[in-house]
């Protein structure tokens, strides 16, 4: 027998359904409870709030455990490549060999984008946003592919925006940097896999001979297999809203770029560099940042700490700390801002105030370390999440479109005036 919540209102009680997952978290489900009692719940920041039942990514923050389709972020980072980890989110298994070698030819085939785009990054101003430029190009796409406008309309059109998407994305986004300084763009080279690929569009110059550093690639794989699902986080979210209304998959993920800019949410990374340069511009004084942060008086936070879910550590922090250190030895790089981060990481680890609130490095605390060595510039670092983020918004726009889920629609409690009358302007 399934379990039921009750709830007392205004003298009766009402018996709400408890769902409970695979992973045993348990739900009151209340889907009916404003037609059963005329109340609706309220849940700022939706801190409380399941939005959906999904079978892509499980997390336990208490724990700091991370599966995408129940294999173990650690597993994935070790082993799997990105391309394969973006199979996995979307189509729910592991490819075979050909799934996996038909999934990147495909993507192969649709790595330019149409010339009159280019024409579009020359109207933007130099020092424009990469991220603008990118959440503005990727819903332009949509005016690309008209077919891609009814996004229920076959599998197979929906596999191809999918495919087109993944493929584009990383070109767009090595062109907007290239634009940001005036750069010629690079044209995708099919024969390198996806993330030399990338590497190839941001820093190959048509002048001279580049070789891909695989210490690099191997670090940007990891890192954006890291990033690639989170479940319901605010860009996740947004791309399940917007997707609800039936809007097509490009500026569903558009508006999921722009969530992502945020500085709580992926825009941290950015921060979190800023932040290292300010402590270390400011002399290095690390003690002085921390009191800074916690002083209630003074909007200064301590960039790339604290989580939403994880109250224990992030296990992709753990990852990515390793992947950190063996970068910069392997690359020899010796940053004066790691040193920053390490003391800041120490301090903060032993203060109270950090302990009492389950205040933890975040995955954002170290990413942007790893982007500047491996000569990334910092508004570019945004961008990089995206890019990791992408199979991850598209699984779950999926998941949504194929679940058939109603349009995304909270309620509110109305708290201002209540009916007045109309005053003529003359006697205000
Ligand atoms: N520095 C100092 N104090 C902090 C920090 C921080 N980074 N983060 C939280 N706190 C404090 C808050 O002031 C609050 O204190 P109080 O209880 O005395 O009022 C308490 O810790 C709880 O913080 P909330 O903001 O209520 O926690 P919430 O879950 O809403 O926010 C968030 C989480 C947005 C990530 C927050 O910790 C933060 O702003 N961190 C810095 C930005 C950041 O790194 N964002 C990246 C998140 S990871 C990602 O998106 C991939």
């Amino acid at each position: 027998m399934s379990e039921l919540a009750k709830i007392e209102l205004d003298g009766k009680v009402y018996e709400l359904p408890i769902i409970t997952g695979t992973e045993n978290e348990k739900a009151i489900d209340i889907s009916k409870l404003r037609d059963m009692t005329g109340y609706v719940t309220l849940d700022t920041g939706y801190k409380n709030t399941g939005a959906t039942k999904s079978a892509i990514t499980f997390l336990d923050g208490e724990e700091g455990i991370l599966h995408y389709r129940g294999y173990s972020i650690e597993q994935l980072a070790e082993k799997a490549s990105f391309i394969e980890v973006a199979y996995l989110l979307i189509y729910g298994n592991l490819p075979t060999q050909s799934e996996l070698d038909q999934f990147e030819d495909s993507i192969k085939k649709h790595t330019l984008v149409h010339e009159d785009m280019k024409q579009f990054f020359e109207a933007y101003p130099s020092k424009a946003h990469p991220m603008g430029v990118l959440s503005s190009m990727i819903a332009s796409l949509a005016t690309f592919y008209p077919e891609s406008l009814d996004p229920n309309r076959s599998k197979e059109s929906k596999n191809l925006t999918i495919h087109r998407l993944i493929a584009k994305l990383p070109t767009l986004a090595a062109w907007a940097y290239k634009n940001s300084i005036r750069h010629p763009f690079m044209y995708p080279k099919n024969e390198y896999d996806y993330c030399k690929n990338f590497l190839y569009m941001m820093f190959a110059m048509p002048t001279e001979d580049y070789k891909v550093d695989p210490v690099i690639v191997s670090a940007l794989n990891t890192l954006l297999i890291l990033h690639a699902d989170h479940e319901q986080n605010c860009s996740t979210s947004t791309v399940r809203i917007v997707g609800s209304s039936n809007s097509n998959l490009y500026s569903t993920v558009s508006a999921g770029i722009s969530a992502l800019w945020g500085p709580l949410h992926g825009g941290a990374n950015q921060e979190v560099i800023e932040m290292l340069e300010q402590i270390h511009n400011d002399g290095g004084n690390v003690d002085k940042w921390v009191l800074k942060a916690k002083d209630k008086e003074d909007p200064f936070r301590l960039m790339g700490f604290g989580h939403r879910v994880y109250k224990n550590f992030d296990p992709r922090a753990k990852i990515i700390k390793k992947a950190c250190d063996d970068v910069l030895e392997r690359l020899g790089v010796n940053d004066p801002l790691l040193d920053i981060a390490k003391k800041l990481e120490k301090v903060a680890l032993e203060d109270e105030y950090f302990k009492a609130r389950n205040l933890y490095p975040n995955v954002d605390f170290y990413s942007g370390i790893i982007y500047k060595a491996l000569g990334i510039p910092s508004e570019m670092f945004t961008v990089m999440f995206a890019l990791g983020r992408l199979p991850g918004w598209i699984a779950q726009w999926k998941e949504m479109t194929e679940n058939k889920e109603p349009i995304g629609r909270p309620r509110q409690i109305y708290i201002g005036e209540t009916n007045r009358e109309y005053v003529d302007i003359s006697k205000r």
